[in-house]
């Protein structure tokens, strides 16, 4: 679904690479740890020291790198769509390899990784099949997908991914909304088991964080799937 249907700001839409394009220079500035590396440190049913390979989707500026290397001395490749967005998980020294490419057209061979990870992107995507069709082609059998994304519950209640351009013009990088179920049903038509899931709430931590965001306590803002190759 659109989710265009659901804003309530009504910014300009911008599509992904030209958002993420001129986003890429503060976005580390902007983007909260409690959305997604909260919900990775809670993960239970996955061995990080124990993968050899990673491949983390959507990878951005790396942050998702980064958070990966302190966990596991494995070799991480990482994608995404952005020039600007992989320039800065180069200068971050974490990852083996860095590509553009498409999370749903990697470019790498089948079987090739024990662990891949995408962490806020999946709410770009038109659709959620592909995703988790090319991620299970290239992760090994028995292999983990670790998914975060922007809850649905959140941006149905108005808010779009967006940022504030150089000009301090406000704009919406061009989003889906993906309910749980949707994810549930594209993974398990690709062979993939659900070992875990969580989801974050707007809470006290939150708030010190952001405290204009009082008006959406109690509400998931994102929210984590562990998945297994059959
Ligand atoms: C919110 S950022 C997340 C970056 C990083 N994973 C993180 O957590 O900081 C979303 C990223 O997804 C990338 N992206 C969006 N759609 C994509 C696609 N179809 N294929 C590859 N990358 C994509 C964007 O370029 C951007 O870098």
């Amino acid at each position: 679904m659109e989710h265009s249907i659901y804003d309530k700001r009504k910014y300009p839409i911008v599509d992904v690479r030209e958002g993420y394009g001129e986003w890429a220079r503060t976005y580390e500035d902007i983007v909260q740890d409690q959305m997604d590396l909260r919900l990775l440190e809670g993960i239970q049913t996955v061995d990080w020291s124990a993968a050899q390979t990673v491949l983390d989707l959507a990878c951005g500026t790396g942050r998702i790198g980064a958070w990966l290397k302190s966990h596991t001395t494995a070799a991480i490749d990482g994608i995404d769509i952005t020039p600007e967005m992989l320039e800065g998980a180069r200068n971050k020294g974490v990852y083996r390899t860095l590509r553009i490419a498409n999370v749903t057209n990697t470019g790498f061979a089948a079987e090739m990784y024990d662990l891949c990870t995408q962490s806020l992107a999946d709410e770009h995507l038109p659709e959620l099949l592909p995703l988790y069709q090319e991620v299970a082609r290239v992760t090994k059998r028995g292999g983990t997908f670790v998914i975060v994304g922007f809850h649905p519950q959140f941006l149905m209640a108005g808010i779009p991914t967006h940022f504030d351009r150089a000009s301090g013009e406000s704009v919406t990088i061009h989003s889906y909304v993906h309910l749980l179920s949707d994810h549930v049903k594209a993974a398990y038509a690709c062979g993939w088991s659900l070992l875990e899931m969580n989801e974050g709430l707007i809470d006290d931590a939150w708030l010190q964080k952001k405290p204009k965001w009082k008006v959406y306590y109690g509400l998931p803002i994102s929210f984590v799937m562990v998945w297994r190759r059959n």
